[in-house]
């Protein structure tokens, strides 16, 4: 059954009472052989997919579905019914899934203006939730999601499924292991060619204001418009951080994984320089974060796509490079050839250095696919979570930490100055209107919502 948005409870007539239910009401505390009853929220591009890989799970029953756009609604819930002996019940309001007691934990792949309020009403409803990066759609977010995770005792996992891939554990090791030698600096990249970008909208069917009310949630109004809706919503900053926030969350989270560090300053610069097609975020930028004993570059082009596999994760340490992305890992040694015969000579012959020897071991590892090696053991690993009730692989606090660099970032680079961060008092030093940005307003009822739930003690 699908239940109607007009059923949405009043805010003031008790609807974040309702939603807010206590944790303890539904703590179920799971066996290695229990099924975990799971309902997804969102089934659009990465939405589907999930819950295809919580489906091919055998001790997961997906009970209940909950989507606004209704082909997806429909496709979502037959997906399921297809798949797993049960159907799964239908909902536009996630609220009345997370008031089910048929529902142990959430799937949250909505727009990321969603993120961050769906996982603290979740908690607060006592249910686990896997949800998607970015993690949030500015720095305070996190933090409540952290508050109400530890108050409500949940397991969270974040979208950053390569903390799940084979490759990326071994790169971790390598760089903490000094593989490469002392690692001073890595690079970050995303370059494609969508000249002249998006020009018309993915999903085609219109959505009742309702509906569309229930979209935007926390966001500032506008009417509705189908070209911010379906998966073009990344283009539009009441939705989404852009490419930094949606590509380089994944690539700044292997490089603070690896060195546990913490951005110290940050500058950036970019704009739309090329797109005329529909979105405001930048289509050009190139940003330089300074850590403790190192730099981290990313460089994101959407109108030129460069060379091919341009796209990656590249860490340069005194012995060598190490390149990776989803398919594999490589490193290339540099060579032991003695600085003097680095000088360039222009009147003489060149020291030439005979057979040198490489400073560190090559490494190449290939045949990595996304969905097997990566997605799949990601939502495993939040499945065992559940029952070990131990953190997953990619919990809150880490990826609060890379999810605070994206947004450094997006700040500097609107800001067009150097931002410099307290990694202590996780804060921006001397720089008011900077430390504004870090925060935003939700619009009404969702700014009630939050604040029962993060209020409510469990
Ligand atoms: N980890 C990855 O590799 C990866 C890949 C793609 C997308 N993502 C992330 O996943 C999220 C979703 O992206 P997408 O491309 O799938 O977007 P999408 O627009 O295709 O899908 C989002 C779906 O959420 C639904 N939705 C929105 N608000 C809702 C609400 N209040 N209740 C129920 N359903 C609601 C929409 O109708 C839509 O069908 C984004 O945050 C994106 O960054 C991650």
């Amino acid at each position: 059954m699908t239940h109607s948005t007009n059923d949405r409870r009043n805010f003031l007539k008790g609807a974040a009472s309702a939603s807010v239910m206590t944790a303890a009401s539904y703590e179920n505390i799971l066996g290695a052989n229990d099924r975990v009853r799971v309902g997804c929220i969102g089934i659009g591009l990465i939405g589907k997919r999930h819950l295809l890989d919580f489906l091919s799970q055998p001790d997961c029953e997906v009970t209940g579905i909950s989507e606004l756009y209704e082909p997806r609604l429909t496709e979502g819930i037959e997906t399921a019914a297809e798949k797993q002996k049960t159907k799964p019940e239908g909902f536009k309001d996630f609220r009345r899934m997370l008031d089910s007691k048929n529902i142990d934990a959430v799937v949250v792949s909505t727009p990321d203006h969603w993120h961050a309020l769906m996982t603290i009403l979740a908690c607060a409803a006592g249910k686990d939730v896997y949800v998607e990066k970015p993690l949030t759609l500015f720095i305070d977010e996190g933090r409540w999601m952290i508050e109400a995770e530890k108050r409500y005792k949940r397991v969270v996992q974040v979208g950053t499924q390569q903390r799940s891939g084979k490759q990326y554990t071994e790169c971790v090791d390598l760089i903490r292991n000094q593989h490469i030698g002392e690692m001073r600096s890595a690079r970050l990249t995303s370059f494609r060619n969508i000249s002249p970008g998006f020009t018309k909208p993915v999903g085609t069917q219109p959505m009742s204001e309702t509906d569309w009310q229930m979209w935007l949630g926390p966001a500032p109004y506008t009417k509705f418009d189908a070209n911010r809706c379906i998966y073009h919503f990344r283009w539009f900053w009441d939705y989404s951080g852009g490419q930094t926030t949606n590509l380089m969350a994944h690539n700044i989270d292997i490089v603070q994984w690896a060195t546990g560090a913490k951005p110290k300053s940050v500058a950036a610069m970019g704009g739309r320089y090329s797109l005329t097609g529909l979105g405001e975020t930048p289509d050009v930028i190139e940003a330089i974060i300074e850590f403790p004993g190192f730099l981290t570059t990313w460089s994101c082009r959407e109108m030129s796509a460069g060379q091919p596999g341009a796209g990656s994760t590249s860490f340069f340490g005194t012995k060598g490079m190490l390149r990776i992305e989803r398919s594999g890992m490589e490193v290339i040694p540099d060579m032991m050839i003695p600085a003097e015969n680095l000088i360039p000579s222009f009147t003489a012959p060149r020291t030439v250095t005979q057979n040198p020897q490489p400073r560190t071991q090559a490494i190449k590892r290939e045949g990595f696919e996304q969905v097997r090696d990566q997605f799949v053991p990601h939502v495993r690993n939040f499945l065992d979570s559940i029952k070990s009730r131990q953190p997953t692989v990619s919990n809150l606090q880490t990826s609060q930490q890379t999810n605070i660099t994206t947004h450094l970032v997006n700040i500097a680079q609107k800001l067009k100055r150097t931002i410099n961060w307290d990694a202590e008092r996780e804060t921006i030093i001397g720089d008011k209107e900077a430390a504004r940005l870090m925060s935003k307003e939700y619009r009404a009822p969702w700014d009630k919502e939050l604040k029962a739930a993060l209020s409510k003690t469990s």
